[in-house]
């Protein structure tokens, strides 16, 4: 058969490599991001009976009415705005999808899109399919920090978007409202539209706020904010997010969501909607729940050669193994995978060009007895290890 890929370089993701490598050594997966504890019952039972009830036909293409006024509703609580659930959301398969469709809809060929690295690693193969381009602007650890200069100097009469995520996977930085600023000044009056991924809307620690582009004057009218419900019901199996944005841009972003998945598992809909119109504040305990595991594996870690770095927000930890080895961060996660029996996420793959950095992600979104477990074989490891 001949034909040419449109994605030759692009591989399996560091996410699959590595959870299947951990399937293949018997090691622990404390790499990519999924709880290993049950969702609420109370969840599991609104899918039982909603399934019932008989929703098993196809949903609205934008998604069920009464869980887009519950995120309508919610989404004001959070963020002071109200927000038209008609025109305004739609339900997709997960983030995954509204970012996909948000590309689509405005990036077109010779397009250019603005990400920052470390980038989750689907904005970039979204922009190419979409025949665009990617400009990767690298953020450097331990701060991770845009320079808004430096972006400014980046955009040029081809950009057409610029995809931020805060808080952020992998470096679990935030981003601050003085960030959304410097952002809204760079795009005024210019045909620059925001991907804004906020699936770890709720999990931010010690305090800090989430700034949103909902909650911004100027770039809530030219964003798309993404959500994930995998993230706030402990579900990430059920594949439920949702996009945000204003009339002219859902429009847009609908148009590809309808011939993408059409429409998002209705039952799944039903049961979330039932779900929160029982716990409408379910998101409200979230940070506390992760900043309480993101204490413990840092504690258990701290002085052992896995050196936690201080993390902002996500339900991630960045460790640095820079005073055990300095090998690469593949070949080190390898190593771990096979000799202590530990599957973690390396850095550079996020990275266009990786700075020289020795950082490996942990999952937080564990039992603490997993924790536990991965910190001693952790311990274990960097004890017949330690430099000197
Ligand atoms: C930064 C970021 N964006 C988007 C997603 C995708 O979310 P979903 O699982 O709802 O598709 C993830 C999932 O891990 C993520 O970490």
């Amino acid at each position: 058969m001949r034909f040419s890929s449109k994605l030759p370089d692009v591989g399996t993701t560091i996410f699959t490599v590595m959870s299947r490598r951990a399937v293949e050594e018997g090691a622990l997966n404390i790499g990519q991001g999924f709880p290993d504890y049950p969702i609420d019952p109370r969840l599991s039972e609104a899918l039982t009976e909603v399934i019932a009830e008989g929703r098993n036909q196809y949903a609205p293409m934008e998604g069920v009415v009464e869980l887009r006024e519950r995120i309508a509703a919610k989404l004001e609580r959070s963020y002071g705005r109200p927000i038209d659930p008609h025109g305004e959301i739609t339900v997709t398969c997960g983030g995954t999808e509204a970012l996909y469709d948000a590309v689509q809809a405005v990036v077109g060929p010779g397009d250019e899109a603005i990400i920052f690295d470390p980038a989750y690693d689907v904005y970039e193969p979204a922009v190419r399919l979409a025949g665009g381009r990617c400009i990767r602007i690298a953020l450097t650890p331990p701060a991770f920090g845009v320079d808004w200069d430096d972006v400014r100097r980046t955009v040029t009469d081809r950009t057409r978007l610029i995809i931020i995520n805060s808080p952020q996977n992998p470096s679990c930085t935030v981003l601050s409202t003085e960030d959304l600023d410097a952002l809204a000044a760079l795009i005024r009056d210019r045909p620059i539209t925001v991907l804004s991924d906020e699936v770890y809307e709720h999990v931010l620690y010690d305090g800090r706020r989430h700034a949103s582009v909902l909650a911004h004057p100027e770039l809530r009218d030219v964003s798309f904010a993404v959500f994930s419900f995998g993230k706030t019901l402990h579900a990430t199996g059920w594949r439920i997010g949702y996009c945000v944005a204003p009339p002219a841009l859902t429009r847009e972003l609908r148009k590809v969501h309808q011939f993408n998945t059409f429409s998002i598992v209705s039952p799944l809909q039903y049961a979330i909607s039932r779900y929160l119109a029982a716990k409408p504040e379910v998101a409200g305990g979230l940070a506390a729940f992760f900043q309480a595991k993101r204490d413990l594996l840092a504690g258990l870690l701290r002085g052992s050669g896995f050196e936690p770095v201080p993390a902002a927000g996500t339900y991630f930890q960045l460790v640095d193994y820079g005073a055990l080895s300095a090998e690469n961060d593949m070949d080190f996660a390898d190593r771990l995978i096979r000799e202590a029996k530990i599957a973690t996420i390396p850095l550079s793959p996020f990275y266009a060009a990786p700075p020289p950095m020795t950082l490996l992600r942990l999952c937080i979104a564990k039992q603490d007895a997993t924790l536990a477990s991965a910190a001693e074989r952790l311990r274990a490891f960097a004890a017949k290890h330690a430099r000197g």
